[in-house]
């Protein structure tokens, strides 16, 4: 058994606020969940905030409410009570992982943390965490938090937890309780900006005690990093930037224009949101998107450009598809800042 220094006042202070302002209201902290409601909660709650997949989450449970109803899903069935959260590759994994658990485990998530992790979008934080709040299974549900609590009380910063293994043997709490009230710790007190003032575990914290000094020295170290990769110091006003768009589907890129030159669709800088692009799309071409934040940035002819990459999820495209073996040509001048 792994000792830490003040590891009993640690979880007796972390189960008292799990008492007192832990979010057990949460629709996915339920007693006797099960592991395909975990699931489903976890994967939109990847990237996605907590109250905006409160309102999905209900209603995609009252349509699909176990594991088969979702395997036998199509796409367009699916996608209604999805659409709005985020990435069309996880909606994609959902369903492929849905038709795997049916298929090859007989609709039982498979109660094995490596087994979990080769379902599709199944990594090691989700899979811990079904462990976790579906069978109390002794996992530690390795987030931003639970890094952010542990990291600044036990070693005095967020950066500082390296070896994860050791710490599942340090503590005594019931898992599922632990993970919750970590979480929920980590994102009303222990913020990125720590509210050290109300906070019960500080006389004891290592990132208290010494204000903060080991993550600061992180810190300073991350920013002189870039500098010496040569950072830019010019200003660009990104917001102003027109938009390629390069648009997907099933592997196949389309483009906007049947000339030799292959044209990503150039979209001013009214429309350069994600939202603004996926209205652009929805308007002109009937076509409904998933759209990743830019993945690189330029200035081409002295004004700043977005790359964006965008998934059609519902609609037919009309366009010229990519010859694979085509040389990407955007007939203009490209500088690399
Ligand atoms: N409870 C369980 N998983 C959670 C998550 N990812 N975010 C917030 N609360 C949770």
């Amino acid at each position: 058994m792994v000792q830490k220094k003040n590891r009993a006042f640690f979880e007796e202070k972390i189960a008292d606020f799990s008492e007192k302002a832990g979010r057990e209201y949460l629709p996915w902290r339920k007693q006797n969940i099960t592991a395909y409601e975990v699931w489903v909660s976890e994967i939109m709650l990847q990237q996605t905030q907590v109250n905006r997949v409160m309102e999905y989450y209900t209603r995609f449970l009252k349509r699909f409410p176990e594991v088969e109803s979702l395997s036998e899903a199509t796409w367009e069935e699916f996608l209604p009570y999805y659409e709005g959260l985020g990435y069309y590759t996880r909606g994609r994994n959902m369903l492929r992982t849905a038709k795997e658990v049916v298929m090859k485990y007989q609709g039982q998530f498979p109660r094995e943390k490596k087994l979990l992790e080769t379902l599709p979008g199944i990594g090691p934080y989700t899979a811990s965490a079904i462990l976790s709040f579906a069978y109390n299974d002794n996992h530690l549900a390795w987030d931003t938090n639970l890094r952010r609590v542990i990291g600044r009380f036990f070693l005095g910063g967020k950066h500082l937890i390296v070896d994860e293994g050791i710490w599942e043997e340090v503590f005594q709490m019931q898992r599922k309780v632990l993970n919750g009230a970590l979480m929920d710790f980590g994102s009303s007190l222990c913020l990125a900006r720590p509210k050290c003032e109300a906070c019960m575990l500080r006389n004891k914290c290592v990132y208290y005690v010494e204000k903060g000094e080991k993550e600061r020295q992180d810190k300073r170290y991350k920013i002189s990093d870039k500098k010496e990769k040569g950072e830019k110091t010019k200003k660009i006003d990104w917001k102003k930037a027109e938009v390629y768009v390069f648009l997907h589907e099933k592997h196949q890129k389309y483009y906007s224009s049947q000339k030799k030159s292959f044209r990503p669709f150039i979209i001013s800088s009214g429309y350069n949101t994600r939202a603004g692009i996926k209205k652009y799309f929805r308007e002109k071409y009937n076509l409904t998107l998933s759209v990743r934040p830019p993945h690189k940035k330029n200035i081409i002819l002295d004004e700043p450009v977005l790359f964006v990459n965008a998934q059609i999820l519902l609609g037919e495209p009309h366009f010229s598809v990519f010859p694979k073996k085509a040389v990407e040509v955007y007939n203009v001048h490209i500088l690399n800042i």
